[in-house]
């Protein structure tokens, strides 16, 4: 069996890893199987790919279309033709896309009109928001998918509530989580820990990158200096993401306090996140992450597509208003943060559930 896998982004390459490991792991067991991994170029700065690829131990990617910066449309319409003719050079039994980015979309679409099937790792997870392009991503992806792959319950019921059989849905945990566990002993300390004199539990790690927080230089001008102003004067970490790198260099904003990085590595983030006091975010892979290492985390959204880690975990929805952050920061500095639970299934094995699930389909 020949199995395709997409990867684009840098969360994507965290829930591939395990995927590919326990591919490895059934051709060890004789299993006929082989992938072929194509990366789609969406992200292509080393400090969101390269990187990600030797701590994970991903094999190098047997295609890049190279895809690049751009709109929405550009971005998709350049993986779309890139992904087909991916596809006629190299024909497949099946196509696996992760999460909800728009290579996973792009792809998905190339796959169904070549008749192909799909796959979805992460399937069935929705914030209805439509204002966001990963809903967009999500639902179109999910219209199309063969075989959904779920992290939680609540994936499953939004799946059943759109009419999907039962028969297609298969709950096997959180591919992410699999990645994190798999780390935990090979977590780095960054460089900046010791030049900034960081002690355990003593800092903040932010993160921001959604359009709705950082494309409005004022806004984000805000948000910064409303974190600068109730941290107690605890050091804030902030790796910048590019996008949000972009408006704060047009913008001149410095904001003195707050301790910024380029994006690290995936062992030197999560060593931070491990040893932090809180995080502060707009991402939601760092939710599940933060929920599975028990850290606190308050998200500047105002709904999420992992429910699960408010309902279970440590994530609490704070909204984008800026004077939210400061009753919900004084709450985490009083010590009265939740302390949660770790969800359903997210236990390090999802992969290899998706496989056995694939081998018992095509009988390998
Ligand atoms: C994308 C995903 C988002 C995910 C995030 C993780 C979509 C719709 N969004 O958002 O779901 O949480 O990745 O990071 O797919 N850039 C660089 N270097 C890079 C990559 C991007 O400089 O390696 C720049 C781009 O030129 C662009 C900006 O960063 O100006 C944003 O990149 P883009 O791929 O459009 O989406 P993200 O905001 O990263």
């Amino acid at each position: 069996m020949h199995i395709t896998l997409i990867a684009g982004t840098r969360p994507n390459f965290v829930k591939i890893a395990p995927i590919i490991h326990a591919i490895k792991k059934a051709q060890k067991e004789g299993a006929a199987i082989v992938y072929r991994l194509v990366h789609t170029g969406q992200h292509y700065d080393r400090s969101m790919s390269g990187s990600f690829f030797e701590d994970l131990n991903i094999p190098e990617p047997d295609s890049n279309l190279e895809v690049g910066s751009g709109t929405q449309a550009e971005q998709t319409a350049a993986i779309m033709i890139g992904f087909e003719k991916e596809l006629s050079q190299f024909p497949t039994d099946l196509v696996i896309v992760v999460g909800d980015v728009t290579s996973t979309m792009a792809c998905a679409l190339v796959t169904k009109k070549m008749n192909l099937p799909l796959a979805h790792v992460e399937g069935g997870i929705r914030s209805f928001d439509l204002s966001m392009p990963e809903e967009i991503n999500r639902k179109v992806t999910d219209s199309i998918t063969d075989l959904f792959f779920t992290t939680s319950r609540f994936a499953n019921e939004n799946l059943q509530k759109e009419g999907i059989d039962s028969s297609k849905i298969h709950f096997v945990g959180n591919v992410m989580i699999d990645t994190l566990l798999a780390q935990l002993d090979n977590l780095r300390e960054p460089a900046l820990f010791k030049e900034n004199d960081l002690g355990n539990q003593k800092y903040l790690v932010l993160t921001l990158h959604r359009p709705a927080n950082v494309d409005d230089p004022e806004n984000l001008k805000k948000l910064l200096l409303t974190i600068q102003q109730h941290s107690h004067n605890c050091p804030v970490i902030f790796p910048v993401h590019p996008r949000t790198k972009k408006v704060m260099q047009e913008n001149n904003m410095v904001v003195p306090q707050l301790i910024t990085t380029e994006p690290l590595s995936y062992a030197e983030f999560n060593y931070l996140v491990k040893h932090s006091f809180g995080v502060i975010t707009d991402s939601g892979g760092i939710t599940e992450e933060t929920t599975v290492l028990g850290i606190p985390c308050m998200t500047l959204r105002a709904n999420t597509e992992r429910p699960e880690t408010c309902v279970v975990g440590t994530n609490e929805l704070i909204g984008t208003d800026p004077a939210n952050l400061s009753p919900a920061l004084e709450k985490l500095f009083a010590g009265s943060w939740k302390k949660g639970t770790i969800p359903e299934l997210w236990d390090g094995k999802a992969a290899e559930r998706i496989i056995t699930q694939i081998r018992t389909i095509y009988a390998i």
